[in-house]
């Protein structure tokens, strides 16, 4: 018998996503930002929730925090292009509030589903809600942080969210040690 198995690959993902009306966050969204990069990366970066910038131009991280991450990025001597980077949320939440778990829990399968795919070497939870959502905990990321969790057999590294680091300059030498765990485990 021929059985033939279908491995889903991002563009799967990105297509059962389509012109996604399942919460209320598509009724003030310009656009969906699904994610950008490599699609077989060995790390993958995870944030909150577009901005006002990502939600313009459709991509992830390319306001302000975006810059410091693409810094941050290139401090580890790869691309954007080599990484993957996408967020909890695929649509910004008005004024940038804080996710809803109702809007996480309908947007969580997507990143599940996103993060299956790509099968990273490394995730690098950018921040609380990312943190907090990937690894089922209620514990602040500044406990999490410097050390290597598990989602589903993949090491994560927590750290603090760029936007973050644009307000509390100091931490970059946390964000800095976190960021050479990783280096040394790619
Ligand atoms: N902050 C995030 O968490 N994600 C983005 O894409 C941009 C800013």
């Amino acid at each position: 018998m021929n059985v033939t198995t279908h491995v889903r690959t991002l563009d799967d993902v990105r297509e059962d996503l389509g012109d996604c009306r399942r919460c209320h966050l598509h009724g003030t969204r310009n656009n969906l930002v699904f994610g950008d990069g490599d699609p077989h990366a060995a790390l993958v970066f995870v944030g909150e929730a577009p901005g006002e910038q990502e939600d313009i131009q459709g991509r992830p991280f390319v306001g302000r925090a975006g810059q410091l991450l693409t810094d941050i990025i290139k401090a580890m001597n790869l691309t954007r292009t080599q990484v993957y980077i996408c967020n909890i949320l695929k649509c910004r939440p008005p004024g940038n509030r804080n996710p809803n778990p109702d809007e996480i829990a309908l947007c969580e399968p997507f990143l599940i589903q996103q993060l299956e795919a790509i099968r990273p070497k490394v995730i690098c939870a950018l921040g609380t809600f990312a943190a907090k959502t990937l690894l089922k905990t209620e514990t602040p990321i500044s406990k999490l942080r410097g050390r290597f969790h598990m989602y589903q057999g993949i090491p994560l590294m927590p750290t603090f969210h760029p936007a973050y680091l644009l307000r509390n300059p100091a931490e970059k030498k946390q964000v800095w040690q976190d960021v050479k765990m990783i280096m040394e485990h790619l």
